[in-house]
């Protein structure tokens, strides 16, 4: 019997217009230019305006990918939102895209799963595809850190960014193309190296918390940094060895970007050259779910390096701890 699988029919994206360049950064907090290029790889990142939310990057990245596959928002079948910057707690923002694009005929839910949520919310909405159930099914990764760095930390507040990238996935008409496997791990003794102390149930927000600026993001860096070398290369090698595949075989790598340094040890590990990996850090820095289809977007999109049968392989490092990574053999209906 034939194995289903899916594919990525279309790539879009959303980025806020204003830039937040490491000089500006110099102005706000101690740190340098020369600091954060050598130890992050960022120059600049993109900053939403206060006030328009995570649906609204989310809503225009949707659109962009729906309109270059010629699909309408009646025909997705289920919205899948990897993020940890909603609108709100709840509602979920995958029904506020849903109401932006106007998905008559779908449900969906939102996917928190720290920097990993566009990699598990992939290969979830790729699973609802084999499944035979749902046709197309819209992942997207969107975050608006902005909305939850605190920018008089110079630990955090150089290291991330905003932006929102979806994908859609259809059934792949042909075998051996797609969405081919995964490896995806968590391991919650990573809960205090990196998250934000309060505003969840077991700590309200509060004077206090608010008094005590409880309510961004925390990071060990170091801690982090260690434990996204080691998982984060072991399960991009791994998922070569599980298909019989070596770094030889593989197009492009799309790390997520956290740093530098960690997609170079990644890629050392794979065994795979620089030129294959996509990078565009420089440009966007972290913007947690939404890293994979920035890069994906650039590369696809924006620099055509994306051809029929090249083998990709997407990994991820974040928050929980949670890590992965995904195999994927490009299909394209035109070739
Ligand atoms: O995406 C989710 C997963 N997140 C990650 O994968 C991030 C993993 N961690 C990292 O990428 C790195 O740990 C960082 C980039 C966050 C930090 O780099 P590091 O090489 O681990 O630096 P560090 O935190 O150990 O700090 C080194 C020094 C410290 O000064 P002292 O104690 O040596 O005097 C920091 O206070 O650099 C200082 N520092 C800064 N200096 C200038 C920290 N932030 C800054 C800054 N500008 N922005």
């Amino acid at each position: 019997m034939a194995v289903r699988t899916s594919y990525i029919r279309s790539v879009g994206r959303y980025l806020p217009e204003r830039r937040l360049t490491n000089s500006d950064l110099e102005k706000m907090v101690d740190t340098n230019d020369e600091w954060i290029l050598s130890r992050t790889g960022i120059r600049e990142r993109r900053i939403l305006e206060p006030g328009l939310g995570n649906s609204y990057m989310a809503v225009r990245a949707a659109r962009d990918c729906l309109e270059r596959a010629g699909v309408e928002g009646g025909e997705v079948d289920a919205i899948i939102v990897g993020t940890v910057t909603p609108d709100m707690l709840f509602p979920a923002t995958a029904c506020l895209v849903q109401k932006g694009i106007g998905a008559r005929h779908a449900w969906g839910f939102d996917l928190s799963a720290g920097c990993s949520g566009f990699l598990f919310s992939l290969t979830t909405g790729a699973q609802m595809v084999e499944s035979g159930r749902y046709r197309k099914v819209l992942v997207i990764g969107s975050d608006v850190m902005s909305s939850i760095v605190d920018y008089t930390d110079r630990n955090t507040c150089v290291l991330f960014g905003d932006a929102a990238a979806a994908v859609l996935l259809e059934e792949c008409p042909e075998e051996g193309y797609g969405i081919l496997d995964f490896i995806q791990r968590v391991d919650g003794s990573g809960e205090d190296s990196l998250y934000m102390k309060a505003g969840g149930s077991r700590r309200p927000a509060s004077m206090e918390t608010v008094q005590n600026r409880e309510h961004f993001v925390y990071q060990e860096g170091k801690q982090v940094f260690k434990n996204a070398v080691t998982e984060m290369a072991a399960v991009s090698a791994g998922i070569l060895e599980n298909n019989g595949l070596t770094g030889k075989d593989v197009s492009l790598f799309i790390p997520h970007q956290a740093n530098l340094r960690i997609i170079a040890a990644c890629a050392n590990r794979m065994g795979i050259d620089e030129n294959k990996v996509v990078i565009n850090i420089e440009k966007y820095a972290n913007t947690t779910a939404a890293t994979i289809p920035l890069c994906l977007y650039d590369a696809h999109v924006e620099q055509g390096r994306v051809k029929h049968g090249d083998y990709l392989v997407m990994a991820a490092f974040g928050a929980g701890f949670t890590w992965g990574s995904a195999l994927v053999r490009w299909f394209d209906p035109e070739a």
